[in-house]
């Protein structure tokens, strides 16, 4: 049908009006010689409309075509046997996977009956805020070889530890531990049941099946035994050294991976007596013969007993021969012990705390705690995410790819987000300078041609679950700061000797032209009208705009208030700064590699120039460095009246904003703040400016920034300090203390106070203050509510927004150890 359809009707759907040309000139011309014309312009407007569907059809594939080149991730999977097992499923409490793309799942769930609902929705297994557990982390974690998290579940207290060991070819072995305890006595004797599982995904190749044999001959609780195309012949064992009141397994199928805790739910029996509940072990579909259609691809075993309680997991590899005996009991004692032992020293070593400041050993462990929870906050995803262009209708997929990243919070934001993966990187890289150049390289090969990476990576079904649809898509004109910039930079200047090992030489080669991209594709795509200008993209004002100010997600600080009516002619001084920094860290990785810095260093040089951020950014009416667009902040949010005979039933309108004075172009004098801040936080100006001077000067005044936990992000002086942005939207960046952003002050107050010049002493002196304000504050809000969080309330410094969140609010560590 589709071929038979006339041509002109085909043309005339692409490009309507050149067709109407060309049907004029069939009916005005019929001598013969007009006709060679004729068909010399059909063949062209033909060859127009062809180039021009196919410079369509070229775009709309841009957005999901992977940037030309090798990709960076040289050696992964089973190639890097140290990092194969781990526990790359920060959003469960206890889990552990392989980095490899359907790699088998195996977790951890637990309840006590005596408190479970009947939905079951106490049974834990993804960290979820509104389980209200009292605390939950790591309290050593090395990345790559072991970890202890303590669990603080009401009165009971759950370890769960494991040990990994190398041997054979398929990522060797790991045991983990499970101990159940409880404070003051409270709960002894009362009944827990833990429940540990392996779940395949539909597209692993392989195999799991329950170890029933093993089961009858001694006694103990049901295993698994599997294959998969990478693991090899594995089996999972459990032994438990304290008395068990009861085991029962299920093995069954389930569609998807975030469906295991209702699978487990469903098949849930309790006992009448005491609501200890047991599996009904195999229970799989039949076809209509009777045969089963598929075999299990969930098994989880229920093993149950009186607190204090402990049970072992062992996984082991088939193919390690020689292994000298099983890690279990006293062996993983040992092992264990060695590893706490080792890491104590390498902490010691890489942080000499002891060399910056009085940290006495409560506050050492502190900072053990929180880099463990980042290095155990790392995970392994892999999938597409879904993503728009300008030339695209409808989102289209990305292309599949793993994501090797840490994470901001393991219950809210349990997957990528890329301006979060450069702070992380910065204590990532001080404590495995590998693990993070992998990390890096992982992000940069999600890359696309035209050199944007999506800024949230919500990459498989797991991640998925967790994230309200309006946010899955990633739009590709929006921007992120460049935060892989810092961290490369930190790196060199940290550990540049390290760096100049071939094999990392040879990453950071392979990364450059990825920087480059990424770096062009920012410096073109973000440009502002004037020269050495920039603004962020995305900003949108809906008419009726339920936003006093419409949103900046794009430059990570969501509801900072900038100007009132987004048009292409404001410019953002936070995003000038960025793009600064990352010609800065270019120069300097040309120059490690040997390639040209030229550009680069001019391109530095001139948007770093004190001058010209002044001139496009200094506001003598609130003397400070400012946003500039067009402007009001009369404005306010009010409910429209409703319309007449609507039924009582239907709700009020929402409030939507009033422009009660008209906005003209000036500067954003009324946002004192973070953005204000960024040329002296990303160390732009000289150390004798002036403009520093006023900002030394300011930065002190408790009516503006400074408070006893760090600096707030708004000063109490702006009309939008604390302010909800629409009706619904409580204060994000408006007030509350961001700690990667205390972070950038911390170390810009040190840098300037190391540079001698008539701030340094100045600087001196408010970097320690400043430094010790967030730290203890931080430190203080931890020991109190066990954990740490997104953000700090600037009146009392109470943790606030989502826990834990131990991404970059772990940045404390680097300032007890003065690493900048
Ligand atoms: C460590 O110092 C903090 C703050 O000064 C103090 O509250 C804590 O009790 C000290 N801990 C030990 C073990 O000395
Ligand atoms: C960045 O953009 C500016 C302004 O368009 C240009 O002058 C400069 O050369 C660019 N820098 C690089 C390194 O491409």
């Amino acid at each position: 049908m589709r071929n038979k359809e006339p041509k002109s009707n085909v043309v005339r759907r692409i490009k309507k009006n050149k067709v109407i040309t060309f049907e004029k000139i069939v009916v005005q011309n019929e001598e013969k010689n007009r006709y060679s014309t004729l068909l010399y312009l059909l063949a062209l407007v033909g060859l127009t409309v062809a180039a021009y569907a196919c410079y369509l059809g070229y775009c709309e594939t841009r957005v999901n075509t992977p940037f030309n080149g090798a990709k960076v991730v040289g050696i992964s999977g089973l190639d890097v046997p140290d990092t194969y097992w781990g526990t790359y499923r920060p959003g469960v409490y206890y889990g552990m996977k392989t980095r490899s793309p359907y790699s088998p799942v195996m977790g951890l769930m637990w309840y006590f009956p005596q408190v479970l609902h009947s939905q079951g929705d106490n049974i834990r297994h993804w960290c979820e805020q509104s389980d209200n557990l009292g605390r939950y982390g790591w309290e050593e974690h090395d990345g790559k070889t072991f970890g202890i998290q303590t669990i603080k579940d009401g009165p009971f207290n759950l370890v769960t530890s494991f040990v990994k060991r190398p041997g054979g070819n398929h990522g060797g072995d790991w045991s983990s531990r499970i101990s159940v305890t409880s404070e003051k006595n409270h709960g002894v004797g009362q009944i827990v049941s833990l429940f540990f599982y392996a779940a395949l995904e539909e597209k692993t190749k392989g195999w799991i099946s329950p170890n029933e044999n093993f089961e009858k001959k001694s006694h103990t609780p049901t295993g698994v035994i599997g294959w998969t195309e990478q693991l090899g012949d594995f089996t999972l064992r459990y032994f438990s050294r304290s008395k068990i009141v009861q085991h029962s397994f299920l093995a069954t199928t389930v569609m998807r991976l975030e469906m295991l805790k209702d699978a487990l739910i469903s098949h849930l029996r309790h006992r009448r007596s005491d609501s200890v509940a047991t599996l009904p072990g195999m229970v799989q579909t039949r076809n209509e013969n009777g045969a089963i259609e598929k075999g299990p691809n969930f098994i989880i075993t229920e093993i149950t007993g009186r607190v204090p309680f402990e049970i072992e997991i062992v996984y082991e590899s088939k193919s390690y021969y020689h292994r000298p005996s099983t890690l279990v009991g006293e062996m993983f004692d040992e092992e264990l012990a060695k590893r706490r032992a080792h890491f104590n020293e390498k902490f010691d070593s890489v942080f000499k705390l002891k060399d910056h400041g009085n940290w006495n050993k409560t506050q050492s462990k502190f900072a053990q705690v929180v880099l463990s929870n980042v290095m155990g906050s790392i995970g392994y995803f892999y999938g597409s995410s879904r993503v728009i262009s300008e030339y695209n209708s409808s989102p289209v997929p990305y292309w599949k790819a793993p994501l090797f990243t840490a994470v901001p919070s393991r219950s809210f934001f349990p997957r990528g987000f890329l301006w979060d993966e450069g702070f992380h990187g910065l204590l990532i890289s001080t404590w495995d300078l590998d693990m993070e150049l992998d990390i890096m390289c992982h992000w940069f090969d999600l890359m696309n041609v035209m050199g944007w990476i999506p800024r949230e990576q919500i990459l498989g079904t797991e991640a998925l679950a967790k994230v309200p649809e309006e946010f899955v898509v990633q739009n590709a004109a929006i921007a992120n700061p460049p935060t892989f910039f810092l961290t490369i930079q930190y790196i060199l200047s940290n550990f540049g000797e390290d760096m100049i090992d071939p094999k990392r030489l040879a990453v950071l080669e392979r990364l450059y032209p990825r920087f480059r991209a990424w770096f062009n594709w920012l410096n073109t795509t973000q440009a502002g009208e004037l020269p050495g200008t920039y603004m962020w993209r995305g900003r949108v004002l809906l008419e009726p705009s339920p936003e006093i100010n419409p949103k900046t997600l794009a430059s990570g600080l969501d509801d900072y208030p900038r100007s009132s009516h987004p048009t292409s002619s404001e410019r953002h001084v936070d995003l000038l700064c960025w793009i600064a920094l990352g010609a800065a860290a270019l120069a300097e990785v040309a120059e490690l590699i040997s390639a040209d810095s030229t550009k680069y260093k001019r391109t530095f040089e001139m948007l770093s120039d004190d001058g010209h951020i002044a001139s496009r950014h200094w506001s003598d009416v609130s003397e400070s460095f400012a946003d500039f667009g067009l402007h009001t902040d009369s404005l306010t949010l009010k409910r429209p009246p409703r319309k007449p005979n609507t039924p009582p039933h239907v709700p009020p309108p929402g409030m939507v904003r009033f422009v009660l004075e008209a906005p003209h172009y000036r500067y954003v004098d009324s946002a004192f703040g973070y953005v204000s801040l960024f040329p002296f936080f990303l160390q732009l100006l000289e150390k004798d400016s002036e403009l520093l001077g006023i900002i030394l000067s300011k930065l002190e005044r408790k009516d503006l920034l400074w408070t006893d936990y760090g600096l707030r992000s708004l000063s109490t002086t702006s009309p939008y300090y604390m302010k909800h942005n629409t009706e619904h939207d409580p204060p994000y960046w408006r007030g509350q203390i961001w700690i990667n952003i205390n972070y950038l002050a911390v170390r810009a107050l040190h840098h300037y106070g190391t540079l001698p010049g008539p701030y340094s002493e100045k600087s001196k002196a408010v970097y320690e203050r400043l430094r010790l304000n967030v730290v203890n504050n931080v430190m203080k809000q931890y020991q109190k509510t066990g954990y740490i969080w997104e953000q700090y309330n600037d009146r009392t410094g109470a943790g606030m927004g989502s826990r834990p969140f131990t991404g970059w609010s772990s940045l404390v560590v680097l300032m007890m150890a003065e690493l900048y």
